[in-house]
């Protein structure tokens, strides 16, 4: 705990300019319980061989283990998520006993595996307790991750265009609504959405130069229950970049209980936002990290 409280202090004041958009909306979870999301609607499987980044993230409570969050591998021993799946109702952290991780699979690890994945050494935040929008984390592996069991992706740190080709993916439910996350990794494509378009349903929304990425959905592709901490990737020369991760959906009619598929909005935290602060805590050159 006290290593854990560390890492946070050598972040935070990396962060102090972080909060240019003061809060997103979220209308079907006030109050800052934001349900797991990560399930990808309208998907199909994604290849091993593109996703050797992956993680999956597991969390124990009350002796009973279940696969919590998708996550991405960015350097051989560090883990990038979102904030909320590391953290309780109330922003603070879970023990970092309780969660284990493994990567490299595109095939969900059965849970009665918990004691062989790998545990963490360090875990941090970027001041999400106040800054709602900040929904990112690094998970620090207690063990180096070989190549032979999976490779880490560098983060995209250019800036957002409308027409940037990107797509999501994760372990998240498949049926909006469900609680059994995918046995497979899914994917879909998705179009990442004006700042014009995301400030109609969203007030404060600023722009996608921020912590965040804003997608509406029009096809019904999308990431929902599950796919929290999921990679949103583009490719460039046959390789792939890591552009965000999956934080949270809500429904443009904010009456409606669907989060995920039609009709809803979907925010990803951009990690070219965060790109300097975690080489910085990293203590690596940034050009290690990104494209
Ligand atoms: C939706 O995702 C599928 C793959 O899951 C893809 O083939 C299709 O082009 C996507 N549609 C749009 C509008 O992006
Ligand atoms: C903006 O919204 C309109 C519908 O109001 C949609 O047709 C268009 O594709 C969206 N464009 C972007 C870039 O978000």
């Amino acid at each position: 705990m006290i290593l854990t409280n560390l890492y946070i202090a050598i972040l935070l004041p990396l962060l102090t300019n972080a909060d240019n958009s003061p809060e997103a909306i979220d209308h079907n979870n006030e109050g800052g319980d934001i349900k797991l999301v990560t399930n990808i609607i309208k998907g199909e499987p994604a290849q091993q061989s593109d996703y050797k980044f992956i993680a999956q993230i597991f969390y124990r409570r009350d002796d009973r283990v279940s696969f919590k969050c998708t996550g991405v591998l960015i350097t051989p021993r560090l883990v990038v998520t979102a904030a909320h799946c590391i953290t309780d109702k109330n922003r603070d952290y879970v023990k970092i006993q309780d969660l284990r991780v493994s990567v490299g699979k595109v095939n969900l690890i059965n849970v009665e595996n918990f004691n062989q994945m790998i545990p963490l050494a360090l875990m941090g935040a970027f001041n999400y307790k106040n800054h709602r929008q900040n929904d990112l984390a690094l998970l620090n592996l207690a063990e180096y991750v070989y190549p032979d069991e999976a490779t880490p992706i560098k983060i995209y740190d250019r800036r957002i265009t409308d027409d940037l080709n990107v797509e999501v993916a994760g372990f998240g439910v498949t049926v909006s609504g469900s609680s059994i996350p995918s046995s497979i990794l899914m994917k879909t494509a998705i179009d990442i959405s004006s700042s014009a378009n995301c400030s109609t349903y969203n007030s404060n929304w600023n722009s996608n130069s921020g912590p965040q990425i804003c997608q509406e959905s029009y096809s019904g592709n999308d990431s929902c229950q599950g796919d929290s901490g999921g990679p949103l990737t583009t490719k460039i020369d046959g390789n792939m970049y890591l552009v965000g991760i999956t934080n949270y959906g809500t429904n443009k009619d904010v009456t409606s209980k669907i989060v995920c598929g039609e009709n809803t909005i979907a925010y990803y935290s951009r990690l070219g936002y965060f790109a300097s602060s975690i080489a910085d805590a990293l203590k690596v050159p940034i050009g290690e990290i990104t494209i």
